[in-house]
């Protein structure tokens, strides 16, 4: 089993969902011994805003491309390649401003490719990267899986939409929640853990 760990929050070794993610790969691991991991900090290589020359590339045929567009359209290739190579993929995801960080989206700007993640057939869109597992690690200052606030939460919604449209609809969301109040941190992400079963 392959697995892959994207890491959207700058916060190292502070980071709630880092930890939470980790924790789950390990779980992970010792339910399936021979596994892989690989980790991806989006963080420390950002993935950039899709901008004119992105788009072009995109929407060119390889053998048309430009040279400047044939860089261009590396991070997105290797981004697809990356998750196509997993069987498991753990997204770290903190909530920022009631959803996901820049760097997670700028990610899925250039995992969404029409003719290569998805396609349009009569039936409608389809996605294409099928067969993955998803776990979300999320974390949030505040309280979201339930109560006065979890019609704020877009990172949950936003996410299984998104990556469900590419064919990814097998998606576990666990939370370490409440991480900016102290009764709450310290226990956090050992709650979101016992949560899931691999
Ligand atoms: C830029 C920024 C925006 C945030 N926005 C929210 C928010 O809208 N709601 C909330 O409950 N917590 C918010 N927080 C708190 C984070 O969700 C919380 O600190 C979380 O633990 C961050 O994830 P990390 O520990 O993996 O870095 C925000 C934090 C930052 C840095």
């Amino acid at each position: 089993m392959n697995i892959l760990h994207l890491i959207s929050s700058p916060r190292k070794g502070a980071s709630y969902s880092i930890q939470l993610g980790n924790a789950l790969v390990q779980k992970l691991v010792a339910a399936h011994p021979d596994s892989t991991v690989r980790i991806h900090d989006l963080t420390e290589t950002p993935f950039p805003h899709l901008e004119e020359v992105h788009l072009q590339s995109f929407f060119t045929p390889a053998e048309n491309r430009t040279p400047a567009q044939q860089t261009a359209v590396r991070h997105s290739e290797e981004a697809i390649a990356e998750l196509m190579a997993a069987d498991v993929i753990v997204i770290g995801a903190p909530l920022y401003n009631f959803g996901i960080p820049s760097t997670l989206k700028t990610w899925i700007d250039h995992i969404a490719r029409v003719g290569i993640t998805f396609s349009y057939s009569a039936n409608g869109p389809e996605g294409l990267i099928r067969g993955k597992k998803v776990y979300l690690a999320m974390s949030s200052g505040g309280i979201y899986s339930e109560g006065p606030m979890s019609s704020y939460d877009f990172v949950v919604p936003y996410l299984k939409t998104v990556l469900g449209f590419l064919g990814m609809t097998d998606i576990t969301v666990v939370r370490a929640e409440g991480t900016s109040i102290p009764d709450l941190q310290v226990s956090t992400v050992e709650k979101g853990l016992a949560s899931v079963a691999v």
